[in-house]
């Protein structure tokens, strides 16, 4: 598919990977739908990013919201690109420090935001896809976002790493599931990305981080997230794989 005039929706598109993607869908020329909580900065950043860029409110564990906002993306044009990025974790161990089981609560959070999400993501966007007349071939592609933590969860990720893991699990599935509609799906496994999460750490924290990445040993650039979402949307021979954005890294146990 080509970038240019392409409608995609983004998810978490207010800040982050999702941000850089959004600006990079834009500025390869097509329209973009910012889909984030409320209490983001959505309406700010798709103003800034001009006519081609909108706005939703809508929580991606909630079907109904999920669903008016890809309608409201596919407004612009056939729906034809969707790059999930709304996710997030919670520390937590099987046992905490004084030995009590892990919160069950915390867990089924994380599950709710990373895997039902990411399945809303895929069968409510796939579902319009459907729809549209196919152009070479192709009538859409959809873009997960797991995390180096899927294949070397660290101590205190539990619910993160089981939650990325079942992104991995479900790519390869749902590429088979959706072949016969020509949807194509992909998942990036990001390592350590310059966030504005990370961009809190203490200066020392920072270095030893970087120091972690084997090559390059800096941390990765949002935009280099954004510049494999767009690859994935225009190549119509990448699917059903996780691709991991990492410098190499391999995660220790802390
Ligand atoms: N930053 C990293 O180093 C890194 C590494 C590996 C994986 N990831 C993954 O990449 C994705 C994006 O991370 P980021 O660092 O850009 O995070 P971020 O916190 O900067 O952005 C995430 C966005 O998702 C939105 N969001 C959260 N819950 C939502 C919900 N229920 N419905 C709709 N929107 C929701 C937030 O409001 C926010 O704007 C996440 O899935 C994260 O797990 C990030």
């Amino acid at each position: 598919m080509q970038l240019s005039g392409l409608t995609t929706a983004v998810t978490g598109g207010a800040s982050g990977l999702g941000l850089a993607t959004a600006q990079r869908l834009v500025a390869a020329g097509g329209q973009v739908t910012i889909i984030d909580l409320p209490s983001s900065a959505g309406e700010q950043v798709a103003a800034d990013l001009g006519d081609a860029a909108r706005f939703v409110a809508a929580d991606v564990t909630d079907s109904e919201q999920f669903a008016a906002a890809l309608d409201a993306a596919g407004e612009s044009g056939p729906l034809r690109g969707l790059v999930h990025c709304a996710g997030a974790g919670r520390r937590l161990r099987v046992l905490d420090k004084d030995g009590e089981p892990g919160s069950l609560e915390d867990f089924e959070w994380v599950m709710k935001l990373n895997v039902t999400g990411s399945f809303n993501a895929l069968r409510l966007g796939a579902a319009r896809m459907a729809r549209n007349e196919a152009v070479d071939g192709e009538r859409g592609a959809i873009v997960l976002t797991a995390s180096v933590a899927a294949f070397e969860g660290q101590i205190g990720q539990l619910p993160y790493t089981a939650s990325k893991a079942a992104i991995v699990g479900m790519t390869l599935n749902a590429a088979r599931d959706l072949a016969s509609k020509a949807i194509r799906v992909c998942t990036i496994a990001p390592g350590i990305m310059d966030t504005p999460l990370l961009a809190r750490l203490r200066d020392d924290v920072r270095a030893s981080l970087e120091a972690s990445v084997p090559n390059p040993p800096r941390l990765g650039n949002t935009a280099e997230f954004a510049l494999l979402a767009g690859q994935i949307l225009e190549n119509g021979y990448l699917n059903g794989e996780t691709i991991r954005l990492d410098g190499a890294i391999r995660m220790a146990p802390r």
